[in-house]
């Protein structure tokens, strides 16, 4: 089965590419990028020009990126790009590993340097030229490097210095070829979005068009184009993502759409009745399966993690075969963003992590003519920002991220109906402590976490014994890394407070303090 992009569709779009040589800041460059009103892409190191060539067959290709990465550009099998990029015409940017690379592949020495710079550090900038343009002198910026280079080719010039790397800064300005030591993509580096601005509008002559106002009549086109009267079918989970491909999709084929919302048991406390107060109002042809007992009962005596997820993404696709069939769908449409993509393995180069139930949880033998993701470009904030425009109400727009399979994802062990219930509750008294104190400004996710784990605790004067809640509350930009967040004690304190006395057989509450990577966000 194939996702489906209306093939004859020709775009002029402006477009950085970014290669990926495995930092972990790529969606960061992007995300920046884009900022700036300008598309990116994270394409594999491993591109070649005749790839890139036909990429521009689409979209008109500005400027090239390379990442950071964790490699030694001079160790055997270190990842490089095919030779042919740097002669192409198109400028191109390096990064740390991205900046040792354009030197070494172009005839310089890269090699350790005597002592490395990790964090904050001062550059000089002897030449503020290029990517440099207007930022002469002193400049703070963050560092993360063991390797330095050496020597530069020939017709390559150092336009800056820090005082451990003679070479922090390089250009090749005939070739319009850019090096960075540091990180411009972080915000501990001052000017660093001055610096893309400049390699972008300055370097590249980009244009900036890319504009999520212009992006819902290209999809709503891309879409038409795609499934002509075909009908198609949602699954509308009430989430975000969902809600736009939906509300995109009935303004391009309007009754053509059916969109449907499975109740598998497993969303948040109230969530399924506001999905369908919002919806029904629509006037859209929308419908509610109640498929709670069907899930409960495939979930019988599963503990596995991956099952779980396969085995609700599996039930999910049944349910829906069902009513698509009783519709007549030929396509369905999914709300599928660019971090899901990347995360279920479909990127550049990445390992699955988990079965992303919109993604990878579908069975190969699925009947539909094929899968259209109007949404599949789109980082999170700019599918927020479709959405206020499409006019979903902030209470959608504004909704945390949600895993497809739910709250089963966030019982740990196997899913019974008292442990869902249990978990709804505290759920709700979690969100409803952070919102209540504005704590959730910043925040990426909050929610609670139902263990498997028995504990002892005491009511009264006697013994208890009951189950275990975690608290996971996390900052993040695209939740490929998170940071856990810094909730100041008195309000975790009245968290556990009120959820052990409002919920008996909860009798401890912990609160998880790792970040991702190690860890991920959801606990399975
Ligand atoms: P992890 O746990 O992998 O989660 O760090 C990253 C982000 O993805 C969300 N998530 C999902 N979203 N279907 C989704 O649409 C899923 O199956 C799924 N699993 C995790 C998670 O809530 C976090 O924001």
């Amino acid at each position: 089965m194939k996702v489906l992009d209306g093939a004859d569709w020709k775009m002029t779009l402006n477009t950085i590419l970014i290669l990926d040589f495995g930092g972990q800041y790529c969606h960061l460059i992007a995300r920046r990028i884009r900022q700036l009103r300008i598309r990116s892409e994270i394409v594999p190191h491993s591109i070649s020009r005749d790839e890139i060539a036909s990429l521009s067959d689409k979209y008109s290709i500005k400027g090239i990126i390379f990442s950071g990465g964790p490699d030694s550009v001079y160790r055997e099998g270190a990842p490089a790009c095919n030779p042919g990029i740097l002669t192409m015409g198109i400028p191109i940017l390096g990064i740390c590993y991205g900046h040792h690379l354009l030197a070494y592949m172009s005839g310089g020495v890269v090699s350790r340097g005597e002592k490395g710079e990790y964090g904050i550090s001062t550059v000089d900038v002897e030449r503020p030229v290029g990517v440099l343009k207007g930022l002469g002198g002193k400049q703070e910026v963050w560092m993360s490097h063991g390797d330095t280079i050496r020597s530069l080719p020939d017709g390559f010039e150092a336009l800056a210095s820090s005082v451990n790397c003679p070479v922090a800064a390089f250009a090749d300005r005939d070739q319009m070829i850019f090096g960075l030591q540091w990180h411009p993509e972080v915000t501990h580096t001052k000017n660093g979005e001055q610096m893309l601005r400049n390699f972008v509008f300055e370097v590249c002559r980009c244009e900036p068009d890319w504009r999520m106002g212009d992006f819902v009549d290209r999809a709503i086109d891309e879409i038409r184009r795609t499934v002509g009267d075909s009908k198609c079918i949602i699954a509308l989970s009430g989430g975000v993502d969902s809600s736009t491909a939906a509300l995109i999709t009935e303004k391009a084929i309007d009754k053509n759409l059916a969109a449907v919302f499975v109740d598998h048991g497993f969303m948040r406390l109230g969530e399924p009745e506001s999905v369908k107060e919002f919806f029904s109002k629509l006037g859209m042809d929308f419908s509610v399966v109640d498929a709670k007992n069907r899930f409960l009962k495939r979930l019988e005596g599963v503990t596995d993690p991956e099952k779980k997820r396969i085995v609700i993404g599996e039930e999910f696709v049944r349910v829906f075969e069902e009513i698509a069939a009783k519709k007549g769908a030929d396509f369905l449409v999914q709300g599928t963003i660019y971090p899901d993509r990347i995360e279920s393995g479909q990127g550049a180069g990445a390992d699955k992590i988990k079965s992303h139930h919109n993604v990878a949880g579908l069975p190969a033998n699925l009947r539909f003519r094929g899968v259209v993701e109007p949404l599949r470009d789109l980082y999170k904030d700019e599918v927020r920002e479709v959405a206020q425009k499409l006019g979903l109400p902030l209470e959608i727009v504004r909704r945390q991220p949600f895993p497809g399979p739910g709250l089963a994802v966030r019982v740990m062990g196997e899913v019974t109906l008292e442990k869902i219930d249990l978990l709804k509750y505290a759920d709700k008294i979690v969100a409803e402590e952070i919102e209540k104190e504005g704590l959730d400004a910043g925040l990426w996710q909050y929610f609670a976490v139902l263990l498997d784990t028995m504990t002892t605790g005491v009511r009264g004067d006697s013994r208890a014994y009951g189950h275990v809640v975690a608290i996971r509350a996390v900052e993040s930009q695209e939740a490929m890394t998170a940071s856990f967040a810094r909730i100041p004690f008195e309000a975790l304190e009245r968290i556990s407070t009120r959820i052990t006395n409002e919920l008996p057989p909860i009798v401890r509450v912990v609160y998880d303090i790792t970040n991702k990577p190690p860890s991920t966000i959801e606990w399975e």
